[in-house]
């Protein structure tokens, strides 16, 4: 679906002024497009906190962001796993007390194709416990202060969420009985999706000037399928990512850039590299499946996250 909006090119970094005093909050920063994204937010002078789970690979990364945009980079990071919900809630309590604002939070981290399946310590099937219920419960603790910041929640989705089962399998979250990578990657997925709809929402009903966005970054040459996933889900990735049409982690970061940064953007929207298949091309708006906007589905998914990362929203 064409989305002319930003001229023929779609949108790209070239979009961005100065984002000096700006700071943005992204989950799995060390690696692929949250890597990227950090790095164009970095080099328009926003601060950029990144949240991941290994100490290591951050230093790593803030040491090449640096060298690549000078010492003076405002980049930093607070160690944080999504899968184990105290690490989470540490993390987040770090954030309240040291960063002073939030203009946007991008939910960007996640786990994909695990082969066998991994339950979190949680005891959540790791895709849904990682992706969707790790950020349910980030956002709850962080919305305050994004909302006194009036700033943005961005959720990085995936195509994925209409590869799958096109619902939540209620019955049996963690796949049980029928695990399957791919279902259980494209759950996790819609799950995010069906979040970030169910919590725009919510806020309608509210006076609470947060916006919220979904995006996707198209089929990207990053880390996402590693030796976690089945050896022929390596080779198939690895022969995918050969073709021109996959693009490189850079553009793929440019969807949640934008929808951290962009002015006057649909909120009930889904954006995106709009080119064939929606792997690359322009960034724009691109098609969003009805299934994901299902209401009783919505209120499901959002009373069993609830429960299930014991936390609840006062809206
Ligand atoms: N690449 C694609 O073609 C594609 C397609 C559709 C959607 N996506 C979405 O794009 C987003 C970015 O993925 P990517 O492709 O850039 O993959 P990536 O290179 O593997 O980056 C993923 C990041 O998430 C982090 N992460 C994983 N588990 C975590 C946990 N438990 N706690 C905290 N951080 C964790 C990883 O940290 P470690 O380095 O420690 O593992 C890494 O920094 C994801 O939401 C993904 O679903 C990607």
């Amino acid at each position: 679906m064409a989305d002319k909006r930003f001229g023929t090119k779609g949108w790209t970094p070239e979009q961005l002024y100065s984002l000096v005093g700006k700071t943005y909050l992204i989950t799995g920063a060390n690696a692929g497009a949250g890597f990227e994204a950090a790095k164009i937010l970095l080099g328009k002078g926003a601060e950029v906190v990144m949240l991941n789970r290994n100490e290591k690979k951050s230093n790593k990364a803030m040491d090449d962001l640096k060298a690549e945009l000078g010492a003076n980079a405002k980049v930093s990071f607070i160690k944080m796993d999504l899968a184990e919900f105290s690490s989470v809630r540490d993390a987040a309590a770090e954030v309240n007390r040291t960063v002073s604002k939030i203009d946007a939070l991008i939910c960007n981290a996640a786990v994909a194709q695990i082969a066998k399946q991994e339950l979190t310590p949680e005891g959540h099937e790791s895709q849904l416990g990682i992706n969707h219920y790790g950020h349910f419960l980030l956002v709850n603790l962080l919305f305050d202060k994004v909302e006194q910041s009036k700033g943005r929640i961005v959720v990085v989705a995936s195509e994925g969420y209409k590869m799958g089962l096109k619902t939540i399998q209620f019955e049996d979250l963690n796949f049980d009985k029928n695990y399957n990578p791919m279902n259980a990657y494209c759950q996790s997925k819609l799950a995010q999706m069906m979040f970030a709809y169910e919590l725009q929402n919510r806020i309608k009903g509210t006076n609470k000037e947060v916006e919220v966005y979904v995006c996707h970054p198209g089929a990207s040459r990053t880390s996402l399928i590693n030796e976690k996933a089945s050896r022929r889900d390596r080779i198939l990735f690895s022969i995918l990512s050969l073709l021109p049409i996959v693009q490189s982690a850079e553009k793929g970061s440019y969807p949640e850039v934008m929808c951290a940064t962009e002015d006057n953007l649909k909120q009930q929207a889904y954006y995106g590299p709009t080119g064939t298949m929606n792997w690359s091309g322009p960034v724009g708006e691109c098609k969003l499946e009805p299934f994901v906007l299902d209401k009783t589905v919505l209120t499901e998914l959002w009373q069993v996250s609830e429960k299930e990362t014991n936390c609840t929203w006062n809206f």
